[in-house]
């Protein structure tokens, strides 16, 4: 497949790498230009382009940019990108230690609906639960006892089955963990963030979930701060 990655830190690097290896054509972008992607192209052999690029003609497009960084992306980012072309985010709001305030978010909204409408297009979440170095150093072969599980949410069943395919590729089963509304079961502070447990234990956890969004995980007057001296 054609993959876009909007972002090329921790996540979108690792992503770049594995989606390389499976065969796919990757193409990668940050916000400074392809001037200064030439580390992560060497790599992960996905080519560098300027945003615009990244997404056209892409079948899978991954958003994997910190949650305050969304709003900053092109009005018109998506506009030409057909319906058919599955959006993946991979975000998580920090909003002590990076994001500060967002107040959809602190209403109420999952922060992957809150994502779907500042891109204005429907997203499916998944690799937001493991850690970047996990995510690199800890997949393994189909089958593996206590092969580490990925919860993916969505509302479009077709994408989600792109997106957990796209999951098992990079070694990873991948659990089917409900819409987007269901979402808010694979957040930081739930059973499943950053927990690698496998299918079964992914499942368990995701009905371990408690809606309410614990104090630390909720902007002060002073978010934010860094992850050293969180506010
Ligand atoms: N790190 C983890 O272990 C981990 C695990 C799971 C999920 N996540 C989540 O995944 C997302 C990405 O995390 P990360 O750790 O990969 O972030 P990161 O290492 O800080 O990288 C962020 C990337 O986003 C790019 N970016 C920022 N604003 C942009 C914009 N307006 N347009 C295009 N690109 C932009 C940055 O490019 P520039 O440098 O050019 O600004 C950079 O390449 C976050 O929401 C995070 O919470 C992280």
């Amino acid at each position: 497949m054609k993959i876009g990655i909007i972002g090329a830190g921790n996540i979108g690097s690792v992503l770049a790498l594995r989606f390389v290896e499976r065969g796919h054509q990757v193409k990668i972008g940050n916000s400074r230009g392809p001037g200064t992607l030439g580390e992560v192209e060497r790599e992960t052999g996905a080519t560098s382009a300027e945003l615009k690029e990244v997404v056209k003609d892409a079948d899978v497009i991954v958003v994997t940019i910190p949650e305050a960084k969304v709003p900053n992306l092109p009005k018109d980012l998506f506009a030409g990108v057909p319906a058919s072309t599955v959006v993946i985010d991979t975000g998580n709001y920090y909003p002590r230690q990076r994001d500060g305030r967002i107040a959809g978010i602190e209403k109420g909204s999952t922060e992957s609906r809150w994502v779907e409408e500042q891109i204005g297009r429907p997203v499916v979440k998944a690799f937001n639960n493991i850690y970047a170095d996990h995510l690199r150093n800890k997949g393994t072969p189909a089958g593996t006892p206590k092969r580490i599980a990925l919860p993916v949410a969505g509302d479009d069943a077709k994408a989600k089955a792109v997106v957990m395919k796209l999951v098992d590729e990079v070694g990873f089963d991948a659990v089917d963990a409900g819409t987007l509304d269901d979402s808010w079961r694979q957040q930081p502070a739930t059973p499943v963030y950053t927990a690698d447990r496998d299918a079964e234990g992914v499942r368990a956890a995701l009905q371990q979930a408690d809606p309410v969004r614990k104090p630390e995980w909720r902007a002060t007057d002073r978010s934010p701060g860094d992850f050293d001296n969180p506010a």
